[in-house]
């Protein structure tokens, strides 16, 4: 195991620098918030850790529960057990579609859909409840049933959200692969929860290009017969071959007789899974997250509420990818449990101009706006004039989330886009935590550059040094959780023991979440999050471990031995720079670089090809074999004069090479 790296630490801390300016929020837009002022935050604050089980009784109010629970929480780190609301009952999809059916929001639009080519689509909740009910029904026909993993492979369109719901409305569990995955990637998350029912579209649009969403499926469940049916949306026509007796269309099975009949939503208890989403680790394979219902939900809700300071007359723009759990809890359960519009976008942000985000900002008149410092950055590039086109009157509220925010891209943020007069919130949270555990309050904080706030209500996040003891004021060390909150994870697929989940999660610190983040706490209590300690990399906001992209390189048969290592980068804000060693002897074929990227296309991702591909003879290693990833960095981050003690090495000449070559 490969993950706790002071080295790593310490080279992140280096790289801190002073930010002294100051950002209070505004008066006019503290007076309307939910949350009012740092007074209010602290003393709710200060319950919420010192009455846990008061405060979320209390809160927990904020979803309808067919059954109230008989207890708030049981939950030990040290176990792992995690269980909240016990024996409370509830459905995900009744509370973020039909109980807004009752009220004025029946016909407030739900979701507001802008496709890649500009058109619009708009469901109301009821709109909504029909397209999830039909659905639904064509899951149950399909003789899916509660506790089923059923995979949803789709780009950002409407059926991507109504079949998340139909299942959560049946009792599925859904698992929703990122459509940029490869089909090697979307089978290992088929195969891994033996789902056997496969959500997917002829096509994916995204940025005027195409994706073979079917042709990917098709591949990825060819030597998998487990899968019986594919459900194939129809979003640009393309020819697709159709497997007779297990491929059908959407369009056609929403159109059956019988079909619109309401069904029930299943009642399901509190700490029932709700969704399964693959994560990279620091070591092995993608691991399934698993999420439960209850105490997600709430999360996920009041997390959305009081962050956003959500009101009804509002429009969220998340442009996340549901692919990632952002899109999970923010773009489906949090808003919809609200009774929010959201606004869904097929494309990018550079398509077909550098302004398209503006442009949908202004066309739909977006009061929040959420999105990732990678999109920042690159948007920033293109000059101000693109944002200066559009009026941006609408919005009042931007968010941040993925990866850490550099002051610069912060500030341009706030001055260009929120014409310094709007609030920021940096969010920071994981696919493990479920909903955002780090932020600013936006009625409340004052804000500094690159700073994520102060903890969320119910977290007690604590820094600590290697040796397990808290770290001073801005000394930086492990982020860690002490206790439980209502959306962290309860495990990771196939591992009911929780054994996997006990060494990921509650070994480095017994008896405390570890995040594999590092932090510092500055004088004033507010949180500084600087990057991954483990290996993981971050790039673009995309979650990679460093071992699948090696284990992806070293799959082609004339590798021998790969390492990846993160270097710091303009726009991605972290690059991918392999250091490959071939089959002994052999002379590095003329264009290489670009196969073995095509190898890692294949195998993973485009997002995980590397940037820079170095062909070396051997790697840094010690004697007893381990490869010294901290010399790596330093080379691939062009920081080759303090490389540090290289002693250890079992043969230190490669260093020189390693140098020479640098890329
Ligand atoms: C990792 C989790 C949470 C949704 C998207 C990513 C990094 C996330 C921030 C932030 C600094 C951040 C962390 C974390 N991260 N938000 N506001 N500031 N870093 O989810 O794919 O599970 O990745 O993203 O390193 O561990 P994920």
């Amino acid at each position: 195991m490969r993950q706790k790296n002071p080295e790593k630490m310490a080279e992140t801390i280096k790289v801190l620098t002073e930010e002294k300016r100051l950002f209070p929020p505004p008066q006019e837009f503290k007076e309307s918030a939910h949350i009012k002022g740092m007074e209010e935050y602290t003393a709710l604050y200060k319950e919420s850790v010192e009455d846990p089980e008061g405060f979320w009784d209390r809160m927990a109010g904020i979803v309808d529960w067919t059954k109230k629970w008989d207890k708030v929480f049981e939950c030990d780190f040290e176990k792992p057990e995690i269980k909240w609301f016990l024996g409370g009952r509830l459905n995900a999809a009744y509370n973020c579609i039909d109980r807004h059916l009752k009220g004025f929001r029946r016909n407030k639009a739900a979701l507001i859909w802008e496709s890649d080519e500009g058109e619009v689509k708009t469901y109301t909740y009821q709109q909504l409840s029909r397209e999830v009910n039909r659905f639904a029904n064509v899951l149950k026909k399909k003789g899916a049933t509660k506790g089923d993993r059923i995979t949803i492979y789709l780009s950002m369109i409407p059926e991507l959200v109504i079949a998340a719901l139909a299942c959560a409305r049946i009792g599925a569990i859904h698992n929703v692969v990122f459509g940029g995955f490869s089909s090697a990637s979307l089978r290992e998350r088929i195969s891994d929860c033996a789902s056997n029912l496969v959500i997917t579209a002829d096509e994916g649009v995204r940025g005027g290009k195409s994706v073979p969403l079917k042709r990917n499926t098709d591949e990825a469940i060819a030597d998998y017969p487990c899968v019986e049916n594919v459900i194939v949306v129809k979003r640009t026509g393309a020819g697709v071959s159709m497997t007779e007796g297990r491929d059908t269309w959407w369009h056609e099975e929403i159109s059956e007789p019988d079909i619109e009949e309401i069904s029930e939503p299943e009642e399901m208890d509190s700490e029932d899974p709700l969704f399964i989403l693959y994560t990279s680790g620091s070591t092995g394979k993608p691991k399934g997250v698993l999420h439960t219902t209850g105490g997600y939900l709430v999360y996920t809700a009041l997390s959305f509420k009081w962050i956003f300071d959500y009101k009804d007359e509002d429009i969220f723009f998340c442009t996340a990818d549901i692919g990632w759990i952002t899109g999970h809890s923010y773009v489906i359960y949090g808003p919809l449990a609200c009774g929010a519009t959201c606004l869904i976008f097929e494309g990018t942000p550079t398509y077909p101009e550098p302004d398209r985000f503006w442009e949908i900002v202004d066309k739909h008149r977006v009061n929040i706006l959420y999105t990732a410092p990678t999109a920042i950055r690159a948007l920033m590039r293109y000059g101000d004039e693109w944002v200066k086109k559009h009026s941006l009157a609408s919005l009042r509220l931007l968010g941040t989330v993925g990866e850490p925010i550099n002051p610069k891209a912060w500030m341009w943020y706030h001055e260009v886009v929120g014409k310094g007069r709007l609030p920021i919130v940096d969010t920071w949270w994981q696919t493990e935590t479920g909903g955002i555990l780090i932020t600013p309050l936006p009625g409340a904080t004052t804000l500094k550059p690159g700073s994520a706030g102060r903890p969320f209500f119910g977290v007690k996040p604590l820094v600590l040094t290697k040796e397990g003891k808290e770290a001073g004021s801005n000394e930086g060390g492990y982020l860690v959780i002490e206790d439980s909150w209502p959306g962290i994870l309860r495990g990771t697929y196939g591992d009911p023991e929780k054994k996997r989940m006990k060494e990921l999660y509650f070994s480095h610190f017994p008896g405390l979440f570890f995040t594999g983040d590092g932090a510092r706490i500055d004088g004033d209590g507010d949180y500084w999050l600087m990057g991954r300690i483990d290996d993981v990399l971050n790039v673009s906001g995309h979650r990679l471990g460093t071992a699948e992209i090696e284990s992806a390189l070293a799959s082609h048969l004339d590798v021998s031995e790969a390492a990846v290592v993160g270097y710091p980068h303009e726009v991605k804000g972290e690059g991918i720079y392999a250091f490959v060693v071939l089959r002994e002897g052999m002379e590095v074929p003329g264009g290489f670089e670009k196969t073995l990227g095509g190898q890692v296309k294949k195998v993973i991702s485009p997002i995980a090809r590397p940037d820079k591909i170095q062909f070396t003879t051997g790697l840094p290693k010690t004697r007893s074999g381990k490869i010294m990833r901290r010399i790596l960095r330093k080379i691939a981050g062009g920081r080759t004069e303090d490389l540090g003690d290289v002693s250890t090495l079992a043969d230190p000449s490669v260093v020189d090479e390693l140098v020479k070559g640098r890329k």
